[in-house]
Formats: C-alpha cells, structure tokens, sequence
C-alpha cells in the first residue's frame, strides 16, 4: 500500500509537529483534536514553524503556504479518518484515554488502514491488543520538537506484519528522519529510558547536593555537552509529558526510575513548564524560550549521579538486547542532541568516580543506584 494521507489524532506538541513533517514531506494531513480551539493554537504553531524555516532558508516563502494547507484542522472524527492510509494517534499518554480513542476508532475505519500511536512509553502490544488489527498496529515514536528531531523510534509490537515496519520505516524516511528500531517493546523503549529517570535524578541531586537548578542544569550543558539542561528540558517537554510517562513506566517496570514526588506536585498545580509559563523555571514567551545556562555555573557541579543513572538505563538496554551499542548512540544523538557517546561521557568524567559514586548513594537510596557491571568495563 502506497501511505498518501495521514490523520494524525491530537494536536499537542508531539501531534501538530508531526502532521507538519509529513506534511513538509508531501503527504495529505488530517490533523484531529477534540476542540476547534485546541486545533486553532496548533495551526498557530505550525505557521511560527514554517515561517522560522523559512528565514532560515529551509523552506521557500511558496512552500509555507503550500505546507500548510496540506493540514486540514478537523474536529470530526470520522471526517478526519474517512480517507486515510494511515492513522498516527499522539493524544496524551494515558491508557484509558488511548482506549476510548482505538475503541472510537475500530468501527469506522477500515482494517487495513495502519494504526500507528506516538505513544512515548506504553508497550505497543498491549496498545495494539485495543484495536482490531494488531498485525496493522505499530509504534512510531517522535521525539520533541518532531520539526527538528530527526530520531523516530520504531516499536513492533509481537503481532506486527514484518511488512508494516518496512512500510513505516520508510515513511520516517520520506520525512528525512532516521528510523531506530526497537527490538524489545520495553517500556521507555530506548530514549525515554533514559531521559524520564533523568528529570527524576536531577531532583534527588537538587535535594542531597544542596545547589540550584540552574548549576545543575549548566553542569549538565556544559560538562556532559547536552544541547540543554535536564530541568529545562522537561520544561520544554511538558511536565504533564513527563509526569505521565513517568507514572506509566513505573506502573510497568519498578527498576526503571525512582519517583521524585515533585513532578507530581507540579503536575497537581498546573505548573507544565513552559506551555504554562511556568515548571520549574519561569518563561514569557510560549513559542521557544531557552534559560540563561552558563560554563561558570558548571564549574560548581559533577553531575556524576545524572550521568551515572543515565549509563546504568543505557548498560540495561544493551544488556537486555532492545538495542545495538550503535543503536543507542544514534538515537541519544538524533533524539537527545548528545554530542558524544554515552559511555565516552562516562569515562570523560572517569569510570571510577561515576561509579563510587553510585555506590555512595545505592547506601542511602537503595538498589536503584547499584552501578550495572558493564559499566565496570568502561577504560
Ligand atoms: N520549528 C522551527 N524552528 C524551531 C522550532 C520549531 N518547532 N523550535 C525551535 N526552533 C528554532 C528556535 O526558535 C531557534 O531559532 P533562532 O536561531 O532564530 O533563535 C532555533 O530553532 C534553535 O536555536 P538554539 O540555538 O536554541 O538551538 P540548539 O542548537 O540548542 O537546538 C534543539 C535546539 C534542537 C531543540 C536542541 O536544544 C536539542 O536537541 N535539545 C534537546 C531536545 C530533546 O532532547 N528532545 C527530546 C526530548 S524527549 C521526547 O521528546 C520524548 C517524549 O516522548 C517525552
């Protein structure tokens, strides 16, 4: 089958991002919410998009106007589905939601249409067990902002048609995106392993190393070169994002993070990070803010911890075969903007003290922290 239209259910983040790729790709989109006004703002964002790619060259003047009219905003679910190849459900991380949707779904679209959900952390075979076709049924997951993210994990769930992941594999590729394949439908996947105990870690550092975020943060720039800090980057991710995904792993998997009650107590608050002006920084501006991060607040901090629990998640990916070594370097380079290797980080900051340092806090904290034995073999 040839994908040509594209219904992508949910228009946060992750979904007006991705119906903006597949449209600056040539595809038809149907991008679907559940309120005209919600539909409204994500139209909004995907013109400041386009007309950023435009002054940057990227995109001509023509092509915004083209682009974007090849995204009908529908509140009509059966409009938004009756002639679609493919269907690309990015509504919140949230089980029951994601059910009522694929139960909604099963009986007005036909079977051999492709489900595809975004869904950062769910396990794809029980997501596909909601619907009446898992054999058609996979995860593509994006990553934020999908404009300029080029990872897409691909997750089969154990009913996937082999001949369905080649498909959707190439669909990541006519949007010039570079597929992963996870080879385990694990929860986290690959990324997200990674990154939700992070946000979860940089607090439990706030609170037994006595610094302020914005040292933590600039350490985690400047000396461990991410493109940002932790703390800020579960600001621009959501922390709704991040306190859902991070109930839905730990639901699924204890070993997988330890709960830092915070994110909870912000999510309560409506406290979301930047989409609300406030997380744990404050923002004016809801489009793209950065906060001022620099080498000499790194200078007060060795974020042995973040990185130590950061390479343990990566050792036990490895470890447990989701992913290649090779893998795992493109998708945190693609999908986290890491500039070097995980485990080159590790020995950057030495091998030894990443490790003692764990063991340190393993004595305070509990088995979480007891450092994986491939880390052992980091020279
Ligand atoms: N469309 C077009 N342009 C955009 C944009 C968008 N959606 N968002 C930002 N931009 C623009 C900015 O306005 C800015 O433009 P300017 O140069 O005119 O000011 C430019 O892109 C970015 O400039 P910066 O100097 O701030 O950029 P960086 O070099 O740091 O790159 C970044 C920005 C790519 C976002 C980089 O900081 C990065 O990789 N951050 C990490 C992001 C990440 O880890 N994402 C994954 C999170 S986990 C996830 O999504 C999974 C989910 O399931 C939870």
């Amino acid at each position: 089958m040839t994908i040509k239209n594209i219904t992508i259910l949910g228009s946060g983040i992750m979904g007006h991002g991705i119906a903006q790729v597949s449209a600056m790709a040539g595809y038809k989109v149907f991008l679907r919410d559940i309120e005209q006004k919600f539909l409204d703002k994500a139209m909004e964002k995907i013109k400041w998009s386009l007309q950023k790619l435009s002054e940057k060259n990227k995109i001509t003047a023509n092509e915004v106007d083209t682009i974007y009219s090849s995204i009908t905003p529908v509140v009509d679910l059966r409009a938004a589905t009756s002639n679609t190849d493919l269907v690309i459900e990015a509504v919140p991380e949230d089980f029951k939601l994601k059910e009522k949707v694929y139960n909604e779904l099963n009986g007005m679209v036909q079977d051999d249409v492709i489900f595809a959900s975004n869904t950062s952390t769910l396990p794809i075979t029980e997501l596909s067990k909601l619907t009446t076709r898992p054999q058609n049924f996979i995860g593509v997951h994006f990553f934020n902002p999908p404009q300029l993210m080029k990872l897409v994990e691909v997750i089969p769930g154990t009913q996937t048609n082999p001949k369905v992941v080649q498909e959707l594999t190439h669909y990541v590729q006519s949007l010039n995106k570079h597929p992963v394949i996870c080879q385990k439908d694990v929860s986290g996947f690959i990324v997200n392993r990674i990154f939700i105990p992070l946000v979860h870690e940089a607090l439990f550092s706030l609170d037994r190393d006595r610094v302020s975020m914005d040292v933590i943060d600039s350490a985690v720039k400047f000396k461990l070169d991410f493109p940002m800090g932790i703390f800020e980057l579960a600001d621009y991710t959501g922390l709704d994002v991040v306190y859902k995904a991070s109930y839905e792993m730990n639901l699924r998997d204890k070993n997988v993070l330890l709960m830092h009650p915070k994110i909870k107590e912000l999510y309560d608050n409506n406290q979301l990070g930047q989409k609300t002006g406030k997380g744990f920084y404050e923002y004016k501006d809801n489009n793209y803010e950065r906060v001022n991060l620099t080498q000499e607040k790194s200078s007060q901090y060795d974020p042995l911890s973040i990185l130590g629990v950061a390479a343990n998640n990566a050792a036990w990916l490895i470890e447990n075969k989701v992913c290649t070594l090779e893998d795992l370097n493109t998708a945190l380079k693609l999908g986290m903007g890491l500039k070097t290797e995980i485990f080159e980080l590790v020995k950057n900051l030495n091998t030894s003290k990443v490790i003692n340092r764990l063991r340190e806090i393993e004595m305070q904290q509990g088995s979480f922290y007891r450092p994986n034995k491939y880390l052992e073999n980091i020279k």
